[in-house]
């Protein structure tokens, strides 16, 4: 099984709820989706997006979520509930073996994946899966993070070690803080061609309206890591808790920036 960092508390839900509202517009738009298009969300979490894609493709479309974790999959089906589009379905399964009916591969238009190869040992076979379920011509889009690209200015201070910390944390578990970087090799490794990158902005500054909401995500999966970086001996409880005060410090200032990218890459089944 993989260990994901965050898990589905209620907390951990609303952080997570909150991202989506930050940037899924912008990822919608580099995904350039069409009406009547089949997608595939492989670790879709609480089903914002793949129902924000699912917007796009409408009635004549349709969007299927693959999610692990019950909790989000139950909080993934009432946000359908309140919905009404009968073209998108959510069902629980493994990303690191996707199993889908068997009418079904080959099919797809588009497969989808965001911030959940970082959380898998084995990444490839979750691209492994998605470019079977994909039909020629279809495309595979993965999008994740490379946690090297966080820079805030002025630095907090104590940032670089909660941040080095939180690093670690993801090799701790087994996964790669750094997939980020390898999409593209994965993507070609994996049989997918006609390869493209990019990145989305996933950052602000001070005076924008969202900032406090970008400043709460990274004080919100420091604190949803900080028991594992304590078990293994990543930082201590006192260095920590000063580096998330001067965090919070740091939101308040009129002249602070963060900036960061998640890394995105798109190849075509032949
Ligand atoms: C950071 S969330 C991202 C959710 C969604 N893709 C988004 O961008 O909002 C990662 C999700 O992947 C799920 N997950 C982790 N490992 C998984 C696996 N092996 N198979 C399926 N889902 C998994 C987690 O439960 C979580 O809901």
């Amino acid at each position: 099984m993989s260990n994901y960092i965050h898990g589905s508390e209620p907390e951990e839900q609303v952080r997570l709820s909150k991202l989506n509202e930050l940037i899924n517009s912008r990822c919608l738009q580099l995904l350039e989706i069409y009406p009547g298009e089949h997608i595939l969300d492989v670790g879709s979490g609480l089903g914002q997006f793949t129902i924000a894609m699912a917007e796009k493709v409408g009635e004549n479309g349709k969007c299927l979520g693959i999610e692990r974790d019950k909790n989000q999959l139950k909080s993934s089906l009432e946000n359908l509930e309140k919905q009404h589009k009968p073209w998108v379905e959510f069902r629980q399964g493994n990303a690191e073996n996707i199993e889908l009916h068997q009418h079904e591969w080959g099919t797809f238009h588009l497969a989808h994946a965001r911030f959940i190869l970082e959380h898998v040992k084995q990444p490839e076979s979750v691209v492994v899966g998605m470019a079977k379920a994909v039909r020629p011509g279809g495309r595979v889009v993965l999008e994740d993070d490379d946690h090297q690209q966080m820079f805030l200015h002025p630095e907090p201070a104590g940032f670089p070690a909660i941040w080095q910390a939180y690093i670690r944390s993801y090799d701790r578990l087994g996964n790669d803080p750094f997939i980020g970087r390898r999409l593209v090799s994965i993507l070609h490794q994996c049989g997918l061609r006609n390869i493209r990158n990019n990145v989305v902005f996933f950052g602000d500054s001070a005076e924008s309206p969202t900032f406090q909401a970008y400043v709460s995500n990274l004080i919100g999966i420091l604190l949803g890591a900080k028991e594992l970086m304590i078990k293994h001996s990543l930082i201590d409880d006192k260095t920590f808790t000063e580096a998330i005060l001067n965090l919070q410090r740091w939101g308040q200032q009129p002249n602070s920036a963060l900036w960061y990218t998640i890394n995105w890459a798109e190849g075509t089944k032949n």
